[in-house]
């Protein structure tokens, strides 16, 4: 079936910020398959998910600028004549954000405010996403959590995702930035870092069960939470990134389908014929910014933008399984670095 976005990003160019990680491979690759000119920015942070085979498939049809947000005269050059900017650069590391709350204070808001003031400067007309979290509600007061729902991060992570969002909102108001914030619920799939278990939660069940490991749940593993795959947000960012409508908005960005650790774990193993479950104790640094249950509530972006995701669950497991049985040693190890 056709989508809206089929023909528009033909011969566009657009820039994205993380562009060698999990997510912006990802959209990459599928910009690159609607014709779309491609440039990516991203300045290869240890432990988080920037990885060079990501992009295997498009290496030689992209343009790769290793260079941060933060630096100024590198987002001055790099928006200019770009139609769309996707905005995926960020601290994401939740245990990093504790050991090291500075860092996520000048990546995600110096960072965020450097790419604006490029744009403001030399590059009005541009349009921007921004991929913010499910993070900046922190603990749900009720389920399912609409956009109304009030804003209390639980880290600095939320903290400084929010303000993100607050600053593209300033811009879009003021100097006419025309910008579009996502908050993110947990999303997991191909081309996810498997290297640690401190962002990534479902990525990392899957490589614990692939292992034929135990897969560590915390608590009672009662927790429910919302995952999203990746395919699903790809199309997601393609869907408003084309809508008229959604400039100026924020919208909760899931599948509003609840599952709770326990459950997941127990799917997983499964799926991929290995692995067991048991549980373990919170870690203190984790059980800080754990904001309890959390699930999506998605009609704003169903009756505004007309997305919803497509893929189920075990749908989507399986061909996270399926990727990472073929590329396993891109992933596993020290290998990719
Ligand atoms: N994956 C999720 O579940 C999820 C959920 C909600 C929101 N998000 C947001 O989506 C965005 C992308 O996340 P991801 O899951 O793809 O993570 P990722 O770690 O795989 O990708 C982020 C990329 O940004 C790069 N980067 C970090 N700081 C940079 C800087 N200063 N300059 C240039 N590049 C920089 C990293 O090297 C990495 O390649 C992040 O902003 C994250 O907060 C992700």
């Amino acid at each position: 079936m056709a989508t809206r976005y089929e023909e528009t990003f033909k011969g566009k160019r657009v820039l994205i910020t993380g562009g060698l990680g999990f997510i912006g491979s990802n959209l990459a690759i599928k910009l690159v398959e609607l014709g779309a000119v491609v440039t990516l920015v991203d300045n290869m942070i240890p432990r988080q998910g920037g990885n060079l085979f990501n992009i295997s498939p498009i290496t030689d049809k992209v343009h790769v600028n290793f260079s941060d947000v933060r630096n100024q005269l590198s987002m001055n050059y790099l928006v200019q004549g770009q139609d769309y900017i996707f905005h995926l650069a960020g601290q994401v590391n939740h245990v990093e954000s504790v050991r090291n709350p500075i860092q996520d204070l000048d990546i995600n808001c110096r960072g965020t405010l450097v790419l604006l003031e490029a744009c403001r400067k030399y590059n009005k007309d541009v349009k921007l996403i921004f991929s913010g979290t499910r993070g900046e509600y922190g603990t749900s007061v009720h389920l399912p959590v609409n956009e109304d729902h009030p804003t209390n991060p639980k880290g600095i992570y939320a903290v400084t995702n929010l303000t993100a969002e607050k600053m593209i909102l300033v811009y879009h108001d003021i100097h006419k930035i025309q910008g579009i914030c996502l908050r993110i619920t947990n999303t997991y799939g191909e081309r996810h870092q498997m290297q640690h278990d401190e962002f990534g939660v479902l990525n990392w069940f899957i490589r614990k069960a692939m292992d034929d490991e135990t897969i560590p749940v915390f608590g009672d593993g009662r927790i429910l939470r919302d995952f999203l795959y990746v395919g699903d947000l790809v199309d997601c960012f393609l869907m408003v990134a084309t809508c008229p409508q959604a400039y100026g908005e924020v919208f909760n960005v899931g599948t509003g389908i609840p599952i709770s650790f326990i459950d997941l774990a127990k799917k997983i193993v499964q799926i991929a014929g290995s692995g067991r479950v048991d549980f373990t104790d919170f870690t203190p640094e984790r059980k800080e910014v754990e904001p309890g249950d959390y699930y999506t509530d998605i009609s704003k972006i169903k009756r505004v933008v007309g997305w919803e995701p497509k893929t189920s669950l075990e749908e989507g497991i399986r061909r996270t399984i399926e990727f990472y049985r073929k590329y396993r040693d891109k992933y596993w190890g020290d290998a990719f670095k």
